[in-house]
């Protein structure tokens, strides 16, 4: 019943417009289908997405080598994640491609849970996964993702509610309410939307945050519950011959550091991603040292979703939580493993979207099935909507509402 029969790879588009794979898998009774997002400040540790050739060389290496998995038990997860391996033969996916093998990873356990009339959380955690991630949103920001936008990349709303509804739907409601005070501090500019659907203003970073933190006040007073502001500094991205360039400073690492410190203190800053550049783990554990006790500090390209480089965070005490991208990593198998070694470790963990997305639902389940603290997927726009309105029907299903 699980043995797989059909796989079909095809060529879809992405929010950037890019193409990007989807695969479809399957079994005698069931069917999964996948598809890979794409970064854009992507770490230099990540896994390939393609092979040097691109997307088209990566789909022909894998349809020449498709009958290494028909016939195989859509269960035996880990087997075919190694075969994955071995096809590629090289430690970073660039025969294959990581995309490629992400997404046929994801479709395999989709395949099985559909053939055992599973839903994906459920298959992959058990009856006990019940926690939901709490979402953070982007809701302003720049970087890489936008043109003219701020030197910080991210700017997001983390709504803490108990229900995952409400906080969806608190934070699309920090992004319009921003949107309104946009519109109105710039009446004469047409204010644009970046890459993930977060406004793109002319501000400078700290009246940015001041301005998602008025925001986020004034939704918090409807809620009820605990909304708080948080950042993706996405440092490497502006990090240049030692220092730490923004639109209107130069900062060197100590610098950064305190600077990272005093917008904590002075904004309420809840969670700060990538505060440094991606190979800088001694400063990532001594701002660890500094705010680690009260501040979720994440290392996203730091960490690649890499077990090997979450160990040297561990060792060095650098950051407290792990961003999880599974296409940072290649396979569902690498990725749990990265996942138990954060837990193990007391590291909490956030599952994530990348800048370019599809409409696939797979990171909501994943969150659910992991024991992920914290889920980032945006707030609005389609592809983001498809992940937080997944987590509103899981959510559903495991409340019983
Ligand atoms: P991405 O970056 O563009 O590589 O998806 C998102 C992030 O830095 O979290
Ligand atoms: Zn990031």
């Amino acid at each position: 019943m699980t043995l797989i029969e059909d796989i079909i790879v095809r060529k879809i588009l992405d929010s950037r417009g890019n193409q990007t794979v989807e695969i479809d898998v399957y079994t005698l009774n069931g069917f999964g289908r996948a598809a890979a997002p794409a970064g854009k400040s992507t770490g230099k540790h990540e896994v390939k997405a393609y092979p040097r050739g691109g997307i088209d060389e990566g789909i022909k290496y894998f349809k020449e080598r498709l009958d290494h998995f028909i016939g195989m038990d859509a269960t035996q997860q880990e087997d075919v994640d190694a075969i994955l391996h071995e096809i590629d033969k090289t430690p970073d996916f660039s025969m294959l491609g990581g995309n490629i093998a992400v997404t046929f990873s994801l479709a395999v356990a989709k395949a099985a849970a559909s053939s055992l009339a599973l839903p994906l959380y459920q298959y992959l955690g058990g009856i006990y996964a019940k926690e939901i991630p709490k979402p953070v949103g982007n809701v302003l920001g720049g970087g890489k993702h936008a043109i003219n936008g701020t030197t910080i990349q991210e700017m997001l709303s983390a709504s803490l509610g108990d229900s995952t509804k409400d906080n969806v739907f608190a934070n699309a409601e920090v992004h319009r309410v921003l949107g309104d005070k946009l519109k109105k501090r710039f009446p004469d500019l047409s204010i644009g939307l970046g890459d993930e659907k977060a406004w793109v203003a002319p501000l400078r970073d700290e009246e940015a945050i001041a301005l998602v933190v008025d925001s986020i006040e004034e939704v918090k007073s409807k809620y009820g519950f605990e909304i708080m502001p948080a950042l993706d500094f996405a440092a490497s991205s502006f990090y240049e011959n030692g220092k730490y360039v923004y639109h209107d400073k130069e900062l060197s690492t100590e610098e950064q550091i305190e600077f990272v410190e005093e917008l904590v203190k002075e904004y309420g800053i809840y969670i700060v991603e990538d505060p440094l550049d991606e190979e800088d783990f001694d400063g990532f554990a001594e701002l660890t040292k500094r705010i680690g006790d009260s501040v979720y500090i994440v290392g996203d390209d730091i960490f690649v979703t890499n077990k090997k480089r979450l160990e040297i965070g561990i060792e060095k005490g650098a950051a407290n939580t792990i961003l999880i991208k599974p296409n940072q990593i290649g396979t569902l198998t690498d990725m749990h493993e990265t996942i138990r070694l954060a837990k193990d470790n007391g590291y909490a963990c956030m599952i994530s979207h990348r800048s370019g997305e599809t409409c696939d639902t797979s990171i909501a389940h994943l969150g659910v099935a992991f024991g992920c603290e914290f889920i980032k997927t945006g707030t609005i726009g389609g592809e983001r909507l498809a992940k937080l309105n997944e987590l509103i029907r899981i959510e559903e299903e495991i409340k019983g509402e």
